[in-house]
C-alpha cells in the first residue's frame, strides 16, 4: 500500500538535498544502489546493440554497467566536472573506456536522438520538464527512471527493488519505472491500394489510442494500445487488428474478420484535414 507519509518524507528529504545542490544542478548526487542499477538495465532489456544515455550520470555506474554486463555503448552527461573525471577513471578501471563516453553537460541541452535507452535518477519535476522531449523520441526508445514517475504518462511497467540501507525517505525499497516511447499516431490517415476508399481517424493519449475506421459506407470503432511502433486492438468480437507505424505510414500487419483481406495494406498520413 502506498504510504502517503513516506512518499512525502522521501520527496521532502530529496528536495532538501536539492536545496544543497551546486548552482546549475537541479538534482543532488545520490547513487543508485547496484541492485537498482542492474534492475534499470534489465527492465529496459538492454542488449549489445543498445546505446544508453544516463541523464545526470553521477559516478558513471549505470553507463559502465550497461557496457560491462550487457555490451552496450553509453553516454553519461553530468553537470559536475569532478564526477565526470571520476566516471572516466571508473570506466577505465572497469575495462569499458572504449564503449562509453562521459561529458560535462547540462542534461537539458543533451541531444537524445542517438539513444535507444535513457536512464534517469532525477526528480519528478525534472522528469516532467524532460517529458515532451522524451515523447518526441523514436518510437520504441525505452526510458527507465529510478523512483520518480512522469505524472499522467503512466509507466508500461514498474518493479520494486529492496534497498535495506536506503538513505532517502522511509521506504527501504526503490521503484524502477519503464516507459516505451509510443509512435505518434493522432490524426487522419488515408487508405491506399485495396483500402483507397478507407480512412482512419485516431485520437491518442500516450500509449492508448481510439478512433474510427471508415470504409465505403461502413464504420468500425477501434481502441487499443501502442507499444513502440505497434498499435494493437484486443481480440474481441471483430478480431484483433495490428498496425505498424513507420514515419507517415501505418501498415496493417495482422487483421481478422472482415478486415482479413486488408493485411499488408497501408494508410498514409493525410496531408490536410480530409482524404479526398
Ligand atoms: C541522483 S544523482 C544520480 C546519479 C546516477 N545517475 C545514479 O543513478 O547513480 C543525479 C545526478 O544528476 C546530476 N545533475 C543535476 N543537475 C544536472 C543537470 N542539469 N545536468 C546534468 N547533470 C545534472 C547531479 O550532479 C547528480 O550527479
Amino acid at each position: 500500500m502506498i504510504n502517503r507519509f513516506s512518499v512525502l518524507a522521501c520527496a521532502a528529504i530529496f528536495v532538501s538535498l536539492v536545496a544543497n545542490a551546486q548552482p546549475g544542478e537541479e538534482v543532488p548526487f545520490i547513487t543508485s544502489p547496484d541492485n537498482v542499477t542492474l534492475e534499470m538495465l534489465t527492465l529496459a532489456g538492454v542488449k549489445r546493440e543498445d546505446h544508453v544515455i544516463d541523464l545526470g550520470s553521477g559516478d558513471g555506474r549505470i553507463v559502465i554497467l550497461a557496457a560491462r554486463r550487457f555490451g552496450a555503448t553509453g553516454l553519461g552527461v553530468e553537470i559536475d566536472p569532478s564526477l565526470v573525471q571520476r566516471s572516466i577513471a571508473n570506466a577505465r578501471d572497469a575495462g569499458v573506456a572504449d564503449r562509453v563516453e562521459f561529458r560535462v553537460q547540462d542534461l537539458f541541452t543533451t541531444d537524445l536522438s542517438g539513444a535507444t535507452v535513457i536512464t534517469m535518477y532525477l526528480l519528478q519535476e525534472v522528469n516532467l520538464q524532460l517529458r515532451p522531449r522524451l515523447l518526441a523520441l523514436k518510437p520504441g526508445t525505452r526510458i527507465v527512471s529510478h523512483d520518480w514517475d512522469m505524472g499522467d504518462w503512466k509507466p508500461d511497467r514498474t518493479t520494486v527493488v529492496p534497498v535495506p540501507d536506503k538513505q532517502v525517505g522511509r521506504e527501504k525499497s526503490s521503484k524502477v519505472h519503464l516507459w516505451v516511447v509510443p509512435a505518434r499516431v493522432e490524426g487522419l490517415w488515408c487508405g491506399t491500394g485495396l483500402l483507397r476508399d478507407a480512412s482512419l481517424k485516431l485520437a491518442q493519449a500516450y500509449q492508448a489510442f481510439d478512433g474510427t475506421l471508415t470504409w465505403r459506407d461502413r464504420k468500425r470503432e477501434l481502441a487499443g494500445q501502442i507499444a513502440g511502433a505497434e498499435l494493437r486492438t484486443p481480440a474481441g468480437r471483430q478480431g484483433e487488428l495490428v498496425l505498424q507505424a513507420s514515419g507517415s505510414e501505418l501498415r496493417i500487419t495482422s487483421a481478422q474478420g472482415n478486415l482479413a483481406l486488408a493485411q499488408g495494406q497501408v494508410f498514409q498520413r493525410a496531408a490536410g484535414d480530409s482524404c479526398n
